[in-house]
């Protein structure tokens, strides 16, 4: 079938870093004029493909034969020339020049040796008015938004004869209006002939704009199949190597007695009495739009924040509204923040290090760990929270998101907590870290630790929780069962919070 001929065919590539082998054999084929996407968990060797399209890197091993050569290790220039357009996940933006400069960089207009500035602007402002992208070329690259540089590097990709364009998770900056946008220039550079090439790993956009899905997991692509004939469950049993019943493995874990008991907390007006209970064993999500008081509950909880109102009880004991969290930390709670870039890492240490600054900071100050034992520590934890790469001295600001939020959860595990509050700790984290997260919560719970969750992601508190509390406006709205509520109605007790609430008030 013409529609099924194969525009791009990779064939046992290879490539490695030092000791990482990043792809370790992938065979691909991308058939003309498909929209196919690329999904994998993070570190699954998606972006080294790429770029090695791109030309930025040669294979080690393999070959990519496009028009019936071996473009495989070609350059930038050739590739591009070749028409294979790489949009990568990094936004390479030239702050300094101008949008024009930044869309014709890769390939200016030249004629009889002079730049044709003239030409170059009548194809930039065409690429935009294709693109549905209103902007003025003079401006500065870089007083533009984060959002604006998507585009106008989108713009650079396809200002010339583009046969393969490759984007390299370009949703990951955009609102939805904006990701709708591209999917419109998408479709439309697909009626124009071309074929798309789409890495991401956002479920609703694959399953909507893409004819066909590959699966890359551990360097190898282990799947393609038809988007519409692949189901979800199947998808991600593909990403991880097993069934989705282990996606949330909350077992039947005995729910033991009272843990923390929380009693007409106030804070501000934040919280204006808010009561509930956590048990040994048992793990609870609170849920709530912004503004409903969610954080607020942890921050009290934890010390970051102190209550003016109520009580706190942990194993039956009351303890202070006005702890610190170096005194939580002590009573056995942990608190795993939302932002792991600003509060749960430090960049500039490696995996070991970070794995263990919880210890060496607040607890053993005055029986430091030794070297060896520091190591042994680490290794233990990174094999158990299956760090990608396996390597202790990886510097942390090198590793994916996804590895960086295990290694900033694993730095509580190095000895058991009663309770750990964690805010929404799977934000931002790829399907396949993901779940080794969700079974870390399960052998937390497991060991008889008890968990919280602050989460905006109704099928994570749907699926972790043996409760789910919902807030509104700083007080408990509603307690619910998710074995017996559906995502629907939870959706529609966060959002149209402020009617029930009238209504149960009067
Ligand atoms: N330039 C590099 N130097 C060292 N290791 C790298 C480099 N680029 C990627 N890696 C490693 O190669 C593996 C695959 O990474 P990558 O292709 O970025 O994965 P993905 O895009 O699927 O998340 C990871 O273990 C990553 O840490
Ligand atoms: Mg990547």
């Amino acid at each position: 079938m013409d529609n099924d001929s194969v525009i791009l065919k990779v064939i046992g590539i290879k490539k490695a870093f030092g000791a990482t082998q990043a792809l370790k054999g992938v065979n691909l084929d991308v058939f003309d004029n498909e929209v196919h996407a690329v999904v994998g968990s993070n570190g699954a060797g998606k972006s080294t493909l790429m770029k090695i399209l791109a030309g930025i890197y040669p294979p080690d091993e393999g070959r990519v034969i496009c028009g019936g050569e071996d473009i495989a290790g070609l350059s930038p220039h050739e590739l591009q020339r070749r028409g294979i357009q790489v949009v990568h996940q990094a936004l390479n933006i030239v702050p300094s020049l101008s949008v024009l400069e930044n869309i014709l960089i890769a390939r200016p207009p030249v004629k009889s040796g002079f730049l044709n500035w003239k030409a170059g602007m009548k194809r930039a402002e065409e690429t935009l008015e294709f693109m549905d992208f209103r902007m003025n070329l003079g401006m500065i690259a870089g007083n533009l938004s984060v959002s604006e540089q998507q585009f106008v590097i989108l713009a650079r990709a396809i200002v010339n004869e583009t046969r393969i364009l490759v984007l390299d998770e370009p949703t990951a900056r955009l609102s939805m209006e904006e990701t709708n946008k591209l999917f419109s220039v998408i479709g439309r550079m697909k009626s124009a002939g071309a074929t798309v090439l789409y890495i991401s790993h956002r479920m609703e956009e694959i399953y909507k704009i893409t004819d066909r899905i590959s699966v890359f997991r551990d360097g190898v692509c282990v799947k393609t199949e038809y988007t519409d004939r692949f189901s979800e469950n199947e998808l991600v049993g593909a990403m991880l190597g097993k069934k989705m019943e282990v996606f949330f493995p909350k077992k039947d874990i005995p729910i033991g007695g009272e843990l923390l008991r929380v009693s007409g907390l106030k804070y501000g007006d934040k919280l204006s009495g808010v009561e509930f209970h956590v048990n040994h064993g048992e793990i609870v999500s609170l849920v709530g739009a912004v503004g409903s008081g969610v954080t607020e509950v942890l921050n009290c909880v934890y010390g970051v924040a102190n209550a003016d109102g109520g009580e706190m009880f942990l194993d039956g004991q009351k303890f202070s509204l006005s702890h610190t969290p170096a005194e939580a930390i002590s009573l056995g709670i942990a608190l795993i923040p939302e932002d792991r870039v600003s509060e749960g890492m430090i960049g500039d240490y490696d995996v070991k290090n970070n794995l263990s600054s919880v210890d060496m900071d607040k607890i053993s100050s005055f029986s430091v760990l030794s070297a060896g034992a520091e190591e042994n520590l680490a290794r233990g934890l990174v094999d158990r929270l299956s760090v990608v790469p396996a390597d202790i001295n990886y510097s942390m600001s090198a590793l994916s998101g996804g590895n960086q939020q295990k290694v900033a959860i694993g730095k509580w595990m190095t000895r058991p907590y009663r309770l750990y509050l964690m805010n929404e700790v799977t934000a931002g984290v790829d399907i396949g870290a993901k779940a080794e997260i969700y079974k870390l919560m399960g052998d937390m719970a497991g060991a008889g630790s008890a968990l919280i969750l602050a989460t905006g992601d109704i099928e994570e508190a749907l699926g972790v929780s043996d409760r789910i509390i919902v807030l509104f406006q700083g007080r408990i709205l509603k307690e619910l069962s998710p074995k017996e509520t559906t995502k629907d109605a939870l959706l529609t007790r966060i959002m149209g919070g402020a009617q029930e609430w009238l209504t149960t008030r009067n």
